[in-house]
């Protein structure tokens, strides 16, 4: 079993490792994020019965090697593998680690369906902290730290990206409303995630309909 191999100090080290790594991050990805993620994926994983031990620690790494915030290390998972690698974790175990944080990530019409329940346990959790209030504050604090409009009416969003477009998109924080986070409702692959993401969805979908009438003189 993977996860008599990964010990409650191991899940203590990871969360330090994490919030030491995300210090000073402000673009949504602070160490919080991993936080909500790690508990609300361990959740799902007791209503799945998966592995919890390997979904604690899969969620607790999910975002050490993104793209985005560590561009050269991304492709191997090459932090997320030292840290597992100094904590004498066997390489089997650590190859089932990386293979979830590699299923996890978002890639418009290229995202992948984890092929194991574990990956997809922590990409649930992972799209639910994107949606909700939290989305919301994370869609604008994104947008802000990447010097990037709130809103742009002339610009239209854009539909059916793949991967390549979506990460080469330069979105207005309302746009990517409509290219991502209203998409994730029917995106998620387990139905306690589902239920969880029916309000967070209608309460973003009140807040824009609300923000469009306020920019539009309407209210
Ligand atoms: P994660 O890997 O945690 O799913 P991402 O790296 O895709 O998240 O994005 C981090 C946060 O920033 C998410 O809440 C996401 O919705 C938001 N975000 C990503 N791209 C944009 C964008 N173009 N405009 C506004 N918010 C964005
Ligand atoms: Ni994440």
């Amino acid at each position: 079993m993977n996860s008599d191999r990964i010990t409650d100090k191991i899940i203590k080290d990871a969360i330090c490792f994490v919030k030491e790594l995300f210090a000073g991050e402000f673009s949504g990805h602070d160490h919080y994020h991993t936080m909500r993620v790690y508990q609300t994926a361990g959740k799902l994983a007791q209503t799945e019965q998966a592995d919890i031990r390997v979904v604690q620690l899969a969620a607790l790494l999910h975002d050490v090697d993104d793209r985005k915030l560590s561009p050269e290390t991304c492709r191997n998972k090459d932090r997320a593998v030292a840290f597992m690698r100094e904590q004498q974790m066997p390489e089997e175990t650590i190859a089932v680690i990386v293979r979830i944080i590699d299923e996890v990530s978002f890639a418009g019409s290229d995202s992948r369906i984890p092929s194991t329940i574990e990956g997809k346990c922590v990409q649930d959790a992972d799209r639910l902290d994107a949606i909700g209030a939290i989305g919301i504050a994370r869609a604008f604090a994104f947008g802000g730290s990447h010097q990037r409009p709130m809103y742009e009416p002339g610009i239209p969003p854009r539909y059916h990206m793949n991967a390549e477009e979506y990460q080469n998109h330069v979105a207005s924080s309302v746009n990517h409303f409509y290219e991502k986070l209203f998409l994730i409702k029917d995106m998620l692959n387990t139905e306690a995630a589902r239920e969880l993401a029916e309000r967070r969805d209608l309460f973003m979908r009140n807040f824009l309909n609300e923000f469009l009438r306020e920019w539009n003189g309407e209210d």
